[in-house]
Order: C-alpha cells, then sequence, then structure tokens
C-alpha cells in the first residue's frame, strides 16, 4: 500500500542532517540553536522540588495558573503591558506549538499566509498542513532589508495571516518601528492576523529594543506574539513556550491547543513560575550575556578574510565567506565540515527559492571556549 503524504517534499531538516553529519565526524556543532552550558542548578533544583511536592498529575490544558501569572508580570516589566493570564496566555509545548496551534485556529482550506524568506522551517508545513499556502517574500543580504512594496503586492482577498519574526533567525535582523508600521498599514481594515514569532525577544544588541507587537496598539489586537522558555532559560529541551493574543484568538488557539498537546509537564511548569518569581531580572542579562558571546567570536575573527556583520539579535551570527569562496552556501558548509570539522547551518534551506549566497549561520550559546575553539577553526580553512 502507498501512502498518499500530506508533506510529500518533507525531509529530515538541515538542522537534524547536520548535527547527524557533526556528531558521526566528531566535528564542533554550532549549527544547530542549543547551549553547550549548563542550565541554571537552581531551575534544576526547582522541577526535582515540584515533583517532590505531587506535582505530577494533568496541569490545566490552558497551562498552570502560577506560571501564567509569572508571565504576565514579566510582560509588564518588559513592556510596560497588561496581559490577563486568564484570557490572553497560553502555555504551549514550546514556541512551535504555539506557532503551529495559532496557524491551524487561522488558516482554512485555500487561504494564504505571508511569510518572509529566509523564515524558520516550521511556518511553510504547518500553513499546508491547514489546507493553507504559504506566499514566501524574500529578505537578500547584506541587509535583509523587507520589500514593503511587494508584501502590499502580494495581499489578496485569501490573505488570512502574516508570519513575522524578530528579531529574526537565520538572518540575525530585527525589526525597525517603521517595519512595524508598515505592517499595521497592510492588515489595516483587513481580515489578518499576524502571527509573531518572538522566542528571541530578549536577545536585542547595541541598545536597541525589541519591536513586540504586544506594544503596537494596533497589531496587539490581531496579533499572536510567540515566545520560549526554551531560549530565555537557556533549556531548548524544556518545551515550554507561550502565545499570547487577544481573548477572542485565544479562545481559538485554545480550541487547537487542547486537542493537540492537552496539556504539559506539569512540574517543570511549577518550577518556571517560581523561578520567574525568585528571579525576576532573569531576562534583563540575557541580551548582555549573548551580546559578549557575539563580540568575543567577532574579535576572534579579527583580522582574517571572514566578514563578521554585527548580529543585532537572536543567539546566532553570521560569517560572510564572500572573500574566502565563490558563492555557494550549501557547498561552504559542507567544506567547513569536511576540512576543518565545523559544523555551520547554511541559510538556503530557510528560502523558498535560494538566491547564490555567501553566508552561514553559527550559534553563539555557547561557552567561550567553544567559541575560541570555532574562531581556531575558522583561521585554519584554507581557501
Ligand atoms: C525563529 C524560531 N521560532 C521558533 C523556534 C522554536 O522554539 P521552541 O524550541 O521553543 O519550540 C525556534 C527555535 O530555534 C526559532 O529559531
Amino acid at each position: 500500500m502507498s501512502i498518499r503524504s500530506k508533506l510529500p517534499d518533507v525531509g529530515v531538516t538541515i538542522f537534524a542532517v547536520n548535527s547527524r553529519r557533526a556528531r558521526e565526524l566528531g566535528a564542533l556543532n554550532l549549527g544547530q540553536g542549543f547551549p553547550d552550558y549548563e542550565i541554571d542548578p537552581r531551575l534544576t533544583e526547582l522541577v526535582t522540588e515540584a515533583m517532590r511536592a505531587g506535582h505530577n498529575q494533568y496541569a490545566p490544558y490552558e497551562g498552570e495558573e502560577a506560571l501564567r501569572e509569572q508571565i504576565a508580570r514579566q510582560v509588564e516589566r518588559s513592556y510596560g503591558l497588561k496581559v490577563d493570564p486568564q484570557t490572553q496566555i497560553t502555555v504551549t509545548l514550546g514556541a512551535t506549538e504555539g506557532i503551529f496551534s495559532a496557524i491551524q485556529a487561522i488558516i482554512g482550506p485555500g487561504e494564504e499566509a505571508i511569510v518572509f524568506d529566509p523564515c524558520y522551517d516550521t511556518y511553510d508545513p504547518a500553513v499546508r498542513l491547514a489546507g493553507g499556502t504559504c506566499v514566501h517574500v524574500p529578505r537578500m543580504p547584506p541587509g535583509f532589508i523587507y520589500d514593503w512594496e511587494r508584501v502590499r503586492a502580494t495581499v489578496t482577498p485569501r490573505t488570512r495571516l502574516i508570519i513575522f519574526n524578530t528579531p529574526n533567525n537565520p538572518s540575525c535582523t530585527i525589526a525597525t518601528p517603521q517595519d512595524m508600521e508598515e505592517l499595521a498599514a497592510i492588515v489595516r481594515g483587513r481580515e489578518i492576523y499576524v502571527l509573531s514569532d518572538e522566542v528571541y525577544e530578549h536577545m536585542v544588541f547595541d541598545g536597541q529594543r525589541h519591536q513586540s507587537v504586544l506594544t503596537h496598539p494596533e497589531l496587539r489586537e490581531r496579533g499572536f506574539a510567540v515566545s520560549s522558555f526554551g531560549k530565555t532559560l537557556h533549556s531548548t529541551g524544556l518545551r515550554l513556550g507561550y502565545c499570547i493574543a487577544p481573548p477572542a484568538l485565544t479562545t481559538e488557539l485554545r480550541k487547537v491547543h487542547q486537542f493537540n498537546t492537552f496539556s504539559l509537564a506539569t512540574a517543570t511548569q511549577c518550577a518556571v513560575a517560581r523561578y520567574l518569581e525568585e528571579k525576576s531580572d532573569t531576562w534583563n542579562q540575557i541580551a548582555g550575556f549573548f551580546e559578549r558571546k557575539r563580540d568575543r567570536l567577532r574579535a576572534a575573527l579579527e583580522g582574517t578574510p571572514f566578514l563578521v556583520p554585527a548580529a543585532q539579535g537572536t543567539f546566532f551570527q553570521l560569517i560572510d565567506f564572500s572573500q574566502v569562496a565563490p558563492p555557494g552556501d550549501l557547498a561552504f558548509a559542507e567544506r567547513l565540515l569536511n576540512e576543518v570539522l565545523l559544523c555551520t547551518i547554511p541559510l538556503s534551506p530557510f528560502y523558498r527559492s535560494p538566491p547564490p549566497l555567501s553566508v552561514v549561520r553559527l550559534c553563539i550559546a555557547k561557552r567561550d571556549e567553544t567559541l575560541d575553539d570555532a574562531a581556531a577553526r575558522l583561521r585554519a580553512f584554507r581557501p
């Protein structure tokens, strides 16, 4: 019997493929985005304590109340904005599930979502599983500027959702207040919603400000803001995220969420709630932490033919190899892997129609020694 695949063109992600190859070759892996340092031991203790205290049965499907309250407090601290934990916050299985559930809640058969390439790889398959189509609007290096004229021309009566991601993975850029105004002008007066992937919201560098849909008076009325404790607590395996949206959108999101994951690990939710209560300034320290990592890597590559345009946000850094090899990021990433045992991520898989590219992405959520080692390997590369 042959199975009629719903996603016939989808294979294993570039992250999984490259991580497996890195393991096989014994290479240094700065490809997939995950920290190689320990998480705060206090968080480990709190998870153990929560289990010992008996938090081991189903949590409420919308998320533990204590955690939703802490999220609301953190949002108020960060953006001076009050959100209602009862009607506007849903705890999700990482940001991935928040994104998936929001898309299923909004997109119907024949409808369209606009995404900006290079884009995170979950958006397109999730839209297709909802019966819709993604329309990809490219942003090109080096500046990755939004072509708002082109976005306007892409909107049709079938457009239901614009998926936006700032700080952006993989371009390491952040949106400007002007971008948010352009976005607001496009959705104004139309039945178009905004799914704002803000998992790197606290990783914005050089004194710049994160542009959240939550702080924009028009966009927050039609926006889903998705975030991730995997990023903010340096633990991608925690698999806890959340989605903040107006009550009517939250109701629709929760309808999908309850039949998808139903509810998430109770003990980790209780532990994260306690952790945020104890360490309420956690989120303030993240930008400085990663900015120092970024600067360390850039300094270590000074004087090499690699160009290292300062990441504006996220826990990634792009390396421009245009002075070292011809365009072709897939081939160049392969050469780095084979010749200096350094695993990076090319940007081509993040595009529907990739242009010739001369950049690869490195994850900087690594110990200083790992970053120094990566720089040494890049220095050892012979064109
Ligand atoms: C832009 C973006 N969105 C969403 C996610 C997924 O977040 P989570 O691990 O919380 O599911 C990631 C993870 O790398 C990401 O880079």
